[in-house]
């Protein structure tokens, strides 16, 4: 029987897990914009096995955000069984493991990324998941670890790898972004690699999924991009800030060759929309969280600098539409 990721039309447009950011407002917000599946921010497997309360709050969601996938880190295989059950019975169509994170608090305790220098704990990890839940498994890694940018085969440690490793287990999709450990954020990904590693995935696994993810700048490069790596699809992070309508016009471009610029009256609607999402969702604490996104929104206008000192002071909905409403 064919899983979710396989019924969503190729190529498919999603989010990556992002922390800090892809809460259950801005899931929404991407959502409504056409994206094909939407992911929360990493949740730790270790809190979720203590059931913690913070933990649990962070993979709630609205039912028309699914597909919804919750992504889990650690580096722990025995937290992992119990805490893909609870994420199981949240509802939620899929579950990926983080396999790539390079922050110092995750990777510099043997988590994320660097989880890649013990292929056996790897492969438990993904053992414990997959034997104990029937949504489909995703995994999310980078293109390596101490190796040279552009040269895929070079390095110790890379994803080909860390194909190698879970070949044998039930893996619907794999998400990696084409940059490595050493190179975290910055310059362009490696593209060359992102098409290899395809190759390989698609070799051990041809009903899978494939996802390439990083740098994307603008519509068409995405698009050339995808085609360049014969990839199913792309994941969106940072491109997507103040502008998460990028999902209908790569959709658009896609289908027709053309897509609209977004006016400014609905960068307006969506960013209003956006602050009613979030207080709905974390209430007056958490809608300070909204100044961030408020100033991508502005971003790029002759007047962005005299909005910003408003929006930066922003408590709730209405100051958003106050602002807006004078512009
Ligand atoms: C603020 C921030 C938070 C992130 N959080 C996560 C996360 O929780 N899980 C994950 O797998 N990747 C996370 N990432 C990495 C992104 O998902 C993505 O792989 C990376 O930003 C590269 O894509 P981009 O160049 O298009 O932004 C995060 C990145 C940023 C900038």
């Amino acid at each position: 029987m064919k899983n979710f990721w396989q019924k969503i039309e190729k190529p498919m447009v999603t989010t990556t897990p992002m922390a800090g950011i892809t809460d259950s407002a801005w899931r929404q917000i991407c959502k409504m914009w056409g994206a094909d599946v939407v992911h929360t921010e990493f949740v730790s497997a270790d809190a979720l096995y203590h059931a913690s309360k913070k933990t649990l709050k962070m993979i709630q969601y609205d039912p028309m955000e699914q597909p919804v996938v919750v992504q889990l880190f650690g580096k722990r295989p025995e937290m992992y069984s119990r805490a893909a059950k609870i994420v199981e019975a949240t509802g939620v169509t899929g579950i990926d493991i983080n396999f790539g994170c390079p922050a110092k608090k995750v990777a510099g305790h043997g988590g994320g990324i660097c989880i890649l220098r013990d292929m056996d704990t790897v492969k438990k990890i993904i053992e414990e998941v997959t034997n104990a839940v029937k949504i489909p498994v995703s995994v999310k890694t980078r293109i390596g670890l101490n190796k040279i940018q552009g040269q895929p085969q070079a390095g110790q440690i890379n994803v080909f790898d860390f194909i190698e490793a879970i070949k044998d287990y039930n893996i619907s999709a794999l998400i990696v972004h084409g940059r490595t450990y050493e190179i975290p954020f910055t310059g362009p990904v490696d593209l060359e690699a992102l098409k290899q590693t395809g190759e390989k995935f698609k070799k051990y696994f041809p009903q899978g999924v494939y996802l390439i993810n990083g740098s994307f700048q603008s519509v068409e490069s995405v698009v050339a991009d995808i085609k360049y790596a014969q990839a199913d699809g792309v994941a969106l992070s940072r491109s997507l800030y103040g502008q998460p309508w990028l999902f209908k016009q790569i959709k658009d471009y896609i289908k027709t060759g053309k897509y609209d610029e977004v006016s400014w009256d609905i960068i307006k609607d969506t960013a209003i929309k956006h602050a009613h999402l979030l207080w709905v969702t974390k209430g007056s604490k958490g809608f300070k969280e909204m100044r961030k996104h408020l100033l991508f929104y502005v971003k790029g206008r002759p007047d962005a600098a005299k909005l910003r000192q408003m929006l930066v002071a922003v408590d709730k909905p209405k100051d958003v539409e106050k602002i807006f409403k004078k512009i």
